[in-house]
């Protein structure tokens, strides 16, 4: 456990860019079988809203940038099983490197796995992932970041869900993308400037939650993990932005995606919601849409609706 204190302070407290933390295979062992998971359960939060959006991978190429335990990779791979024939996975640390490569090798024999340093690896043409590596990056390494991405074919970028990461990924990565000619394919219904950006919305940032397995919640381990290292397990929330070169789509036109969780009053909820023409906490009466109401209150499979408003109000919807 002093382990995962260790490294969970330093990504907390922003230090873990500093230097390569992984002292030794065991720590990325337990790694991978503790916080690596609930990132992967974020993973297959952000894929299955990708397939439900008929998204699938421009490239037959994939690049883990900065792979940790390769918990990306293996998502990606076991979500689209023969959707690509080669992967390098990327990391400053050679022994992160090293611990990817022989896990997604013996999940994936056949598949071609490279393993490459940062500032070796080709992005070119590629599907890149990133995950959970924005806090380790200063503004120069993030910077080199995009300029390797840029001929990249998408990226697929998850973080946690602080205040900070989802702004950074917003103004730092989609905006300049998107200003260079990308796509902006998730979870944004628009590829206008993000509306999060604008002065009034400055408190509020993108975030969504992922689905904990209900096996978690029965198993001790994650039990005594979450108690002693004051993790909830409960709420899994994360930001993401996914980003292609193809043509912009015009099928999410008229498409508004909820943001965050609903807040629940009596007989109403407040729902903040992003579309073409912005940011907007609308207010859903019970009585105008029942269903809807539940159906939010509940929280869909992905959040993203089409509905008919009148004034701040929504008065009937239905989920995409
Ligand atoms: C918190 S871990 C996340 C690992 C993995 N992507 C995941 O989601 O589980 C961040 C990883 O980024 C790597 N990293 C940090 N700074 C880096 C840099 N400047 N270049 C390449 N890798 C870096 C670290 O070595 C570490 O393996």
């Amino acid at each position: 456990m002093q382990t995962l204190a260790r490294l969970r302070t330093g990504f907390l407290n922003g230090t873990a860019g500093q230097t390569d933390y992984w002292r030794e295979e065991g720590e990325l062992e337990l790694y991978d079988r503790t916080f690596a998971q609930r990132i992967g359960w974020k993973w297959n939060a952000v894929l299955g809203e990708l397939s439900l959006r008929h998204w699938s991978p421009p490239s037959r190429r994939l690049v883990d940038w900065g792979c940790g335990t390769g918990i990306a990779a293996r998502r990606v791979l076991e979500h689209w099983p023969d959707a690509f024939d080669s992967l390098v996975l990327s990391d400053r640390s050679p022994r992160a490197r090293a611990f990817a490569h022989g896990r997604v090798r013996f999940a994936h024999p056949q598949m071609n796995v490279q393993v490459a340093a940062p500032d070796a690896v080709e992005c070119a043409d590629s599907v890149v992932l990133l995950s959970h590596v924005l806090s380790e990056l200063n503004d120069a390494q993030l910077l080199s970041v995009l300029n390797q991405v840029k001929k990249a074919a998408a990226i697929i970028w998850v973080e946690s869900a602080t205040h900070d990461n989802s702004r950074r990924l917003v103004s730092d990565v989609r905006e300049p993308l998107l200003a260079a000619g990308w796509n902006a394919v998730a979870p944004c219904t628009h590829c206008g400037a993000c509306p999060l950006l604008s002065e009034p919305n400055e408190r509020h940032w993108c975030h969504h939650f992922a689905k904990v397995p209900s096996e978690a919640h029965q198993d001790s381990g994650w039990r005594e993990l979450s108690e002693r290292l004051n993790v909830d397990l409960r709420v899994l929330p994360y930001s993401f932005i996914v980003l292609d070169r193809q043509p912009t789509q015009s099928k999410d036109v008229g498409l508004s995606r909820v943001v965050g969780t609903p807040r629940e009053f009596k007989g109403y909820l407040k729902v903040l919601a992003c579309d073409a023409t912005g940011l907007t906490d609308w207010m859903l009466q019970k009585r105008d849409a029942p269903e809807l109401f539940k159906n939010l209150r509940r929280g869909g499979r992905v959040p993203l609706y089409r509905w008919r408003t009148e004034g701040q109000r929504i008065v009937e919807g239905c989920e995409e």
